[in-house]
């Protein structure tokens, strides 16, 4: 390359990667004390301090506000969950939790989780790499389709119903469970098409990290309520 296109190549670069949102959020490994959820998403905001990193004392508010804030979607999606969430707390305070109160069974945690163990097995909250390679062996393609994020989703369902004696998936579970499967093809994925990038939702799960070094930006458009509703029923039209 010549010289001068070589200096203009890296003032480029470097002017691109001035004040990017990871200078402000940087990604750290939690500590052995810090509490952590059953949920990659909500992990990765700790992980990134979006949420408190001890992942203690979390308000309601900081729930929504540290969503909307990392990866635009609606608090009119996320309030009722982060309510739904606090009555699990611990902490003294009925709008506070810490993270790992978010395990507690029955509340939103589930069996068939995509990257879990069932609570019968018991431990119902830390990534399992072998559940998860069940799961995610169906992305083939550099992007997940609908249809491939509703095959994958209801072969963890027939391998945990196989496996678990205790197995507990009703219509309130099985609900649940799409709207995390929307959650995840939403937020990286294109509107209500799916097709979310394989790649950025495998760093969600395996890491726990915003997959910002391999492109993901915050989508300039927020998520909707209805946009999540619609990709739920699209997996249940799917499944
Ligand atoms: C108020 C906000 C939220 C709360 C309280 C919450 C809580 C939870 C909980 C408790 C689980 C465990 C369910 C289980 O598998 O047993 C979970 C799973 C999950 N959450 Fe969240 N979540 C929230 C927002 C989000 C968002 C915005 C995303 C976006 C990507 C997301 C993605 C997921 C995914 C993909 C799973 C499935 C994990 C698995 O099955 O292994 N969540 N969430
Ligand atoms: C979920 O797992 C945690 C830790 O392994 C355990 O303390 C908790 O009791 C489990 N939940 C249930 C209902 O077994
Ligand atoms: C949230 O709900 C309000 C009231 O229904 C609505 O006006 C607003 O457009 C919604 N926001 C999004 C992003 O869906």
């Amino acid at each position: 390359m010549h010289i001068r296109a070589l200096l203009a190549f890296s003032a480029v670069v470097t002017a691109a990667s001035a004040g990017f949102v990871w200078d402000d959020h940087p990604w750290q490994r939690p500590t052995p004390e810090d509490r952590r959820s059953p949920c990659p998403l909500l992990n990765s905001l700790a992980n990134h301090g979006f949420l408190a990193r001890d992942g203690r004392d979390i308000s309601i508010d900081d729930i929504v506000n540290g969503i909307e804030e990392a990866v635009n979607l609606s608090p009119n999606s996320s309030r009722p969950v982060a309510e739904l969430a606090a009555t699990a707390s611990t902490t003294g305070n009925p709008k506070t939790l810490n993270l790992d109160d978010l395990n507690t069974h029955g509340v939103i945690e589930h069996d068939a989780s995509l990257s879990r163990e069932d609570t019968y097995f018991g431990d119902n909250h830390s990534f399992n790499p072998k559940i998860y390679h069940s799961f995610s062996k169906f992305f083939t393609e550099p992007v997940i389709s609908i249809e491939t994020a509703a095959a994958a989703r209801s072969s963890r369902i027939s391998c945990a119903r196989a496996a678990n004696p205790d197995f507990e998936f009703g219509a309130d579970q099985d609900r649940v469970s799409r709207l995390e499967t929307a959650l995840y093809l939403a937020v990286f994925g294109k509107g209500t098409e799916g097709n979310a990038r394989t790649k950025w939702v495998d760093v969600l799960f395996r890491e726990e990290r915003l997959p910002y070094r391999e492109g993901f930006r915050r989508p300039a458009e927020a998520i909707s309520n209805d946009d999540i509703v619609e990709l739920a029923d699209k997996i249940a039209a799917a499944s």
